[in-house]
């Protein structure tokens, strides 16, 4: 069997980490913008203020994905740029997504938009950023802006991308914007008000849509698989893990409101007297009804059962390979994760993001040879597929990401591009991973070849 009929194929990239265009002089500001202005913060003491100038190469960058034969894109919009001062909608803001959206609809590829993936206008956070319960009415206002523009064109909705990171890094750890490391408490009622965001997103979205209209989210959370796959226990120890919560780590703690209209009870249990007083009335506004379960998988963590009704993280086998980001590569997250999902989540599950970041550059005849890549995409397609066979409604996959871009704290150090970008001169070469998903796209992913046989396998 192969990929489903209609299967989706596409790329993924986000707003701040390509477009460039932004900062100082701009007109445009937000939180990463601010946030790679500190001092000895991003790895490589860079921002996204050029990053890939897609801003004015995009209708290029359309091309080089026509040429890859894309059928999706995930783009996502800028609030900042869309309302640098969270109040008011900036014209040449919109008008650059305007021509964005036109350029991918003629070259026939159909537009998924992340409406928040991590850049609000700094004028936000200046009012609290997620603290504030009144940011649901500030991202009502430009959901509502971005609706009445785009819903006539885009169809394909995520809400927002892993509220895992900018909550919980944005606000506890610090380690992502704004940068802020607050007491758990506090932390905890920005998640709530991320969760009402999400809510008040799709109302407004459904408002606006019609019949054809697909909205989700990009949930993630750490992902479990079991040590032995033919062990019952350790596969129901895996299936836990995976929803319960402790610390941040668990998808349940956002999927769970956001489907059931419920906090897991292991998310009161774990944050105690910590957790903020819930009106079901919000409960009610956050579970609004999904089409789809969207996803973002790149690693799991390996547990087993240890007999006594527990279970324990155990370390990935030894020769576990591993990406340049020293990310386990563990294609089995690629069955397991989606199946468990689908299980407890019963929606159809889109791969919103998945991919590998590679250490390899330009040859001397300018060829980046990313055979790490190609390998990756062929062992996690080969367990998608899997996944696919046994039952699993897996809708449609998307490639993280595009282009080599801005990797946020990392900064340009890390690239997950299939098309290799000189950040000095903005060229653009597409790697040998982006000829053969252009080949696995183009037979439905009929010559993905799993675990059999990837040997020497290198681009036309
Ligand atoms: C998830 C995020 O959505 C994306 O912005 C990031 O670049 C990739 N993971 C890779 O780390």
């Amino acid at each position: 069997m192969s990929f489903p009929e209609n299967f989706v194929w596409g790329a993924a990239a986000a707003s701040y980490q390509i477009e460039g265009n932004t900062g100082e002089g701009t007109g445009v500001t937000s939180i990463w913008d601010e946030f790679c202005r500190q001092p000895d913060i991003i790895f490589d003491k860079s921002s996204g203020a050029v990053a890939c100038d897609h801003f004015h190469r995009y209708a290029d960058d359309v091309q080089l994905m026509v040429a890859l034969g894309l059928k999706a894109y995930r783009l996502s919009f800028s609030w900042a740029r869309i309302m640098p001062d969270g109040e008011n909608v900036s014209e040449p803001g919109m008008a650059f997504y305007d021509k964005l959206i036109d350029e991918l609809l003629a070259g026939h590829i159909t537009p998924y938009v992340t409406l928040y993936h991590w850049d609000m206008p700094h004028a936000l956070q200046l009012k609290g950023g997620y603290l504030n319960r009144e940011i649901v009415r500030y991202f009502e206002k430009y959901v509502e802006a971005v609706a009445k523009r785009f819903s006539q064109r885009v169809k394909h909705w995520v809400t927002v991308n892993e509220p895992i990171n900018y909550i919980c890094c944005g606000y506890w750890t610090g380690s992502h914007a704004p940068g802020w490391k607050l007491p758990i408490r506090d932390v905890l009622h920005g998640w709530h008000h991320a969760l009402l965001c999400h809510g008040a997103a799709v109302k407004i979205l459904r408002r606006y849509g019609d019949a054809g209209t697909q909205i989700g989210a990009a949930i993630t959370g750490w992902g479990y698989i079991p040590a032995d796959e033919n062990n019952s226990a350790d596969i129901e120890a895996a299936r836990r893990k995976n929803f319960e919560c402790e610390k941040f780590r668990s998808i349940a703690g956002w999927a769970d409101p956001m489907i059931f209209g419920a906090y897991p009870d292991s998310w009161y249990k774990f944050w105690g007297k910590d957790t903020p007083k819930v009106d079901p009335a919000d409960m009610k506004m956050i579970a609004q009804k999904l089409d789809y379960f969207g996803t973002n998988i790149y690693f799991a963590h390996t547990c087993r059962a240890t007999g006594d009704g527990r279970m324990e993280l155990v370390n990935p086998p030894i020769n576990t390979p591993r990406s340049a980001a020293n990310w386990p590569i563990t294609p089995a997250a690629m069955r397991w994760l989606p199946t468990f999902y689908f299980e407890r989540y019963k929606l159809p599950v889109i791969i919103l993001e998945n991919g590998i970041c590679d250490a390899e550059f330009p040859d001397r005849e300018g060829r980046v040879h990313d055979a790490c890549r190609v390998n990756h995409m062929h062992l996690y397609l080969g367990e998608l597929r899997k996944a696919i066979e046994s039952g699993v409604d897996i809708r449609g996959y998307f490639h993280w990401s595009l282009l080599d871009n801005f990797e946020w704290i990392e900064g340009y150090t890390r690239r997950f591009g299939l098309i290799h970008v000189d950040h000095k001169t903005q060229k653009r070469t597409p790697k040998d991973s982006a000829q053969v998903y252009r080949e696995i796209i183009r037979s439905n992913g009929a010559i993905v070849a799993g675990e059999s046989g990837m040997a020497g396998e290198r681009g036309a």
